[in-house]
């Protein structure tokens, strides 16, 4: 046999034939832009631990959905930071509360051109914090809070999310919601879940994005980062008790279980390139250390090459413009 025996570089050898034998792809189609609009806000309010993103204005929102639905992009994700909080959360609840709102915003704008998507969780409401109701020692109340978990799906749902996304993590929540939203007539609402979901340090930047209250960490509900297993039974779990798309979160530190969840069930998967992680990125590139546009690009084809169908991220725009250029 001649050597070499083989050549692999020949399917390398030119532009147009490496796009010929490309296995992943990402498309506009796919991505999810995670968005933040603050009640009271007269301006769009610059984040500084997350570079290019804002706490949008009722105003300055309502241009990018109708700009996201132009680029042809799966959704947006929004979720609300409002001005006063309280223990329960109850500006959760409030159909004049600023995430349910938004949701009324984004949907006399758009319709049903672009996916509207409602973050179901109580930790930009609490004045304490946490994702849940605390119980009369303090711990987070599992139970308590699928009740108002469950009201904030239908709450949402009347103010026009097509998708809810329960994050916080709370055992039962996904069943909670489904019961809720079915009994009160919304069969069609989707519901995309946090399912494995793991108290990172990546989440950092976007505590301050929604001016985070917490004290101490959610390592009583979010998962332990050493744990593997565990991401594929909330998984199981969660399409069990009725979740239509299951996700995972963080994205980049935890390829192996987009993995494992895409291989053990048959509902779409999603993953969640979080705050930390575009932080990273951005911090990088504006020191000059790092290729930006390739390193974005990259983030995306690898989160998708683990086996996440739909990729939420903070560049879905940027990347969808650039797609589609
Ligand atoms: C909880 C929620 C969080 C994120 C999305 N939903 C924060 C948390 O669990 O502390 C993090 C998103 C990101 O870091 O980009 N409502």
């Amino acid at each position: 046999m001649p050597f070499p025996a083989d050549r692999p570089r020949r399917l390398r050898s030119s532009q147009a034939i490496r796009r010929l034998v490309a296995e992943t792809h990402v498309q506009p189609s796919q991505l999810i832009l995670p968005m933040f609009i603050g009640e009271g806000l007269s301006e769009p309010r610059p984040i500084a631990s997350m570079p290019g993103v804002v706490q949008h204005t009722r105003e300055s929102a309502r241009k990018a959905y109708a700009e996201a639905a132009a680029l042809g992009i799966g959704g947006v994700m929004l979720f609300g930071v409002p001005e006063h909080k309280d223990a329960t959360g109850s500006g959760a609840l409030d159909p004049a509360g600023i995430l349910n709102v938004a949701l009324a915003d984004a949907r006399a704008e758009v319709g049903d051109d672009l996916l509207v998507m409602a973050d179901l969780c109580l930790d930009e409401f609490t004045d304490h914090g946490h994702c849940g109701v605390l119980d009369a020692e303090g711990r987070v109340d599992n139970d308590a809070t699928l009740e108002i978990y469950a009201r904030m799906g239908v709450v949402q749902a009347e103010s026009g999310a097509h998708v809810v996304g329960p994050s916080g993590m709370m055992d039962g929540q996904v069943g909670a919601v489904r019961s809720a939203l079915d009994a009160a007539g919304h069969q069609d609402t989707v519901i995309l879940a946090y399912a494995a979901k793991y108290a990172s340090a990546f989440f950092g930047p976007f505590r301050e994005a929604v001016d985070s209250s917490l004290t101490g960490d959610r390592k009583t509900y979010q998962q332990d980062p050493a744990n593997a297993r565990e991401a594929v039974r909330e998984a199981l779990l969660d399409v069990a008790e009725g979740a239509d798309i299951v996700m995972v979160k963080p994205a980049l530190s935890y390829l192996d279980l987009i993995a494992d969840v895409r291989a053990a069930v048959d509902v779409p998967v999603a993953a969640y390139n979080v705050s930390g992680e575009l932080a990273m990125v951005e911090a990088a590139a504006a020191n000059g250390w790092i290729d930006r546009d390739r390193a974005i690009d990259e983030v995306l084809l690898s989160i998708r090459r683990a086996g996440a169908d739909i990729v939420l991220t903070y560049w879905a725009a940027e990347v969808a413009a650039r797609l589609t250029r």
